[in-house]
């Protein structure tokens, strides 16, 4: 089971790590690229479950959303908490560590008109956490609200082609069933997904919007050092990735899917 200990000791260098990596920055770009595209009017209110070191919560708060922020990790939240003092935007209704899983314990803070992960936080969660989860998130969504999610996906021939050109086989293959993460020398399980595995978990309360591909062209993250002095080539990528990484078959194949899903129960 994963313990909160696993991501507190990566909180302080997370950032340098991914969030102001370039392909992490690009990676972002194309999920706030997708919120906007969404129409969500100012003053939405929005839940984040497994918001890491915020930085999305400094998005939803620049762009007039009113922000209720929550993680696993109290050291990830502090993080977060910290950038979000430091803002001008003060719409933060309010923030609390917590297992997504539970997060039926928040509905006292609703009703949301969107609930948001992002990176990889929900494949910390098997399909039974992830089902049990689902009534939680009904009683925290408005009728008709939005559960966004930006998870791991089982299949990422960009990731599969870095390791085997490093001659790990296992790591290739890592994605094709439960597998061990290492944050830090902290040990835990993760699950990854297809969308359609994903989207099967939520089926009989949550309807299927769109799916998009996040690190298809743009690639994963252990491919950061390859294209450090080349950053023309990962404009290139994000530029491909952008014209052709929107459809449902580009998202099966990425380092990450967006499923935007809406609920209809
Ligand atoms: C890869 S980070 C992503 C952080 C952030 N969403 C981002 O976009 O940068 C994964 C986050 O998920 C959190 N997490 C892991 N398991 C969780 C769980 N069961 N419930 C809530 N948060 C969890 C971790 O503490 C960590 O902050």
């Amino acid at each position: 089971m994963i313990k909160s200990e696993s991501f507190d000791a990566a909180a302080k260098d997370y950032d340098d790590i991914f969030t102001n990596s370039q392909i992490g920055r690009l990676q972002r770009a194309r999920v706030w690229q997708y919120l906007n595209e969404q129409g969500f009017k100012r003053g939405s209110r929005v839940l984040e479950i497994n918001g890491g070191t915020g930085e999305d919560g400094l998005f939803f708060l620049r762009n007039g959303f009113e922000l209720y922020f929550t993680d696993l990790s109290p050291k990830m939240v502090e993080v977060a908490l910290g950038k979000f003092e430091q803002s001008s935007h003060k719409a933060l209704l309010g923030s609390t560590t917590l297992n997504a899983k539970n997060i039926g314990q928040l509905s006292e803070q609703g009703p949301f008109d969107l609930v948001f992960s992002n990176f990889g936080g929900l494949n910390c969660l098997n399909e039974k956490d992830l089902e049990d989860m689902m009534s939680g998130l009904n009683s925290c969504l408005k009728p008709g609200g939005r559960f966004i999610a930006v998870v791991m996906s089982s299949c990422c021939p960009n990731e599969s082609a870095y390791f085997l050109l490093k001659g790990s086989m296992k790591k290739a293959v890592r994605r094709r069933a439960k597998s061990i993460a290492d944050v830090e020398g902290q040990k835990f399980p993760v699950w990854y997904y297809s969308p359609k595995a994903f989207a099967k978990i939520f089926a009989s309360s949550f309807k299927l919007m769109h799916t998009r591909a996040v690190g298809l062209f743009i690639p994963s993250s252990p491919w950061e050092g390859f294209f450090k002095n080349k950053a023309s080539l990962l404009k290139i990528a994000n530029g491909v990735e952008n014209r052709i990484g929107n459809s449902a078959t580009a998202a099966y194949f990425a380092d990450h899917f967006l499923i935007d899903l809406k609920r209809i129960s």
